[in-house]
């Protein structure tokens, strides 16, 4: 079933990874959410996961070298999952070569995620197996292109591309196949679950919000992060000031201020999707993949139903085949 449960901070939680792999798709474990939002050591969070299911499932590695010190937990983190047996890595930003050298070791897979040509190629020559185009209707850090125009300026790479972005019901699911797209990964669908550990209040905003909700502020990390539209985040504003603008893009202190704003939006992201208490603060994560989702389902439930999309779509172009 080519559908990936893409990796969410801070909206990972070990039953959402499980309950996705155990219905035959493959759920994405976030680290830093397993570790620092979900409270579990890293190993046990794994083998947590695996008493659950012992389907395969993924981990995701953001390998930018912000630090030394984050790139060596991140590291140990990719060595003690394949310690425990997982074989599917989803990589974001950097350089993936060491992860695909480490996974490639043991016969594992690593898939790339990318917003544009230019990361393709360097994932590509960094030896990954797969890419993850995440187009500009997706949560988290949405890319500024169509799901169109991505496959377009990928296709010709020789890897298989997933589609990132804008996915909510079966039907989506189905047309970005169709499009050519060798499978999907989807976020903000699997967030209105019972088996995500975000608040009911999160899990409302993402059934009631319309594509048009939902906006992109810089406010959070620094760059732009797809965000359902509440009181709290008009208050705020959308754009940082002029000040934290010239401090991100100047050489000597940008890497200071990616590395502020990185730690200041892990509290306040796990604060605004665990807390039902703050109403003031309403931060929450969400794509345009919010105009398709109607119900909190389980998560097993929406891999069969987009399953059966997949078979009645092969049934239908069957047909049409054999009527030619
Ligand atoms: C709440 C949230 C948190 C996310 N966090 C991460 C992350 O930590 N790492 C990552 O690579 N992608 C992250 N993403 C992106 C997803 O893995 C996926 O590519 C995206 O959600 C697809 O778009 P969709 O939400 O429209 O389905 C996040 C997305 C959401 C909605």
């Amino acid at each position: 079933m080519p559908l990936i449960c893409g990796a969410m901070y801070p909206c990972s939680n070990p039953e959402l990874v499980a309950a996705v792999s155990a219905a035959g798709a493959i759920g994405i474990i976030q680290p830093i959410s397993l570790t620092y939002v979900h409270g579990h050591d890293f190993r046990a969070g794994i083998r947590l996961i695996r008493s659950i299911t012992p389907n395969p499932v993924g981990m995701n590695a953001l390998i930018e070298a912000s630090s030394r010190s984050y790139h060596e937990r991140m590291t140990r983190w990719v060595e003690v999952a394949i310690e425990e047996g997982v074989r599917f890595f989803v990589t974001s930003l950097g350089n993936p070569r060491w992860v695909a050298e480490k996974a490639h070791a043991v016969g594992g897979v690593v898939y790339h995620d990318v917003t544009e040509r230019k990361w393709a190629l360097k994932g590509r020559d960094g030896g990954v197996d797969g890419l993850i185009a995440v187009n500009r209707r997706a949560g988290g850090h949405a890319g500024p292109k169509t799901a169109e125009a991505l496959l377009e300026e990928l296709g010709d790479l020789g890897l298989p591309v997933v589609c990132a972005g804008g996915i909510g019901d079966e039907n989506d699911f189905a047309a970005a196949l169709a499009m050519g797209y060798a499978g999907v990964q989807m976020g903000t669908r699997f967030i209105a679950t019972p088996e995500c550990r975000a608040s009911d209040a999160y899990k409302a905003a993402i059934i009631a919000a319309d594509e048009d909700d939902i906006v992109l502020s810089e406010r959070i990390t620094g760059v732009p992060v797809a965000v359902i539209r509440t009181p709290y985040i008009e208050k705020m504003g959308l754009s940082v000031g002029p000040i934290s603008r010239w401090l991100f893009r100047h050489r000597r202190t940008k890497r200071y201020m990616r590395s502020m704003y990185a730690l200041r939006s892990l509290w306040q992201l796990k604060r605004a999707s665990l807390d039902t208490s703050d109403t003031a603060r309403e931060y929450w994560q969400a794509g345009k993949s919010v105009a398709g989702i109607v119900r909190i389902e389980p998560a097993g439930e929406i891999v069969r139903r987009f399953a059966e999309a997949v078979r009645r779509m092969e049934g239908a172009s069957a047909t049409s085949t054999a009527t030619q």
